[in-house]
């Protein structure tokens, strides 16, 4: 079953296919987890970076690429949660404030 680990709290959710990452909200509902805000990949408080299992997270549109580069997120590992989609198994973290 598709899972996703949560560092640096090493929370594991197990997730059906396809879901969204915006799922993590309703599972670890009071624990703190990825900060969402739009959920449509427009305002980039999602942004996560994928320590193991990028490919399991769905492909990266040519629009989420450029808005992570916009955002100062470069290189694969990478992504606005909101966006991904989950197929296997990943290991993920929110990603550092860029400033
Ligand atoms: S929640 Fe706004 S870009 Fe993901």
């Amino acid at each position: 079953m598709p899972t996703v680990k949560l560092m640096p709290q090493g929370i594991e959710v197990m997730l059906s296919k396809g879901s969204s990452l915006t799922d993590l909200e309703f599972e670890l509902y009071g624990q703190e987890s990825i900060p969402f805000g739009c959920k449509v990949g427009a305002c980039g408080a999602c942004v996560i970076e994928v320590i193991d299992g990028v490919a399991c997270l769905g492909n990266k549109t040519e629009e989420e690429a450029s808005f992570l580069d916009m955002l100062g997120y470069s290189g694969d590992s990478f992504r606005l949660a909101c966006q991904c989609r989950v197929n296997g198994i990943a290991t993920i973290r929110a990603a550092a404030r860029n400033s």
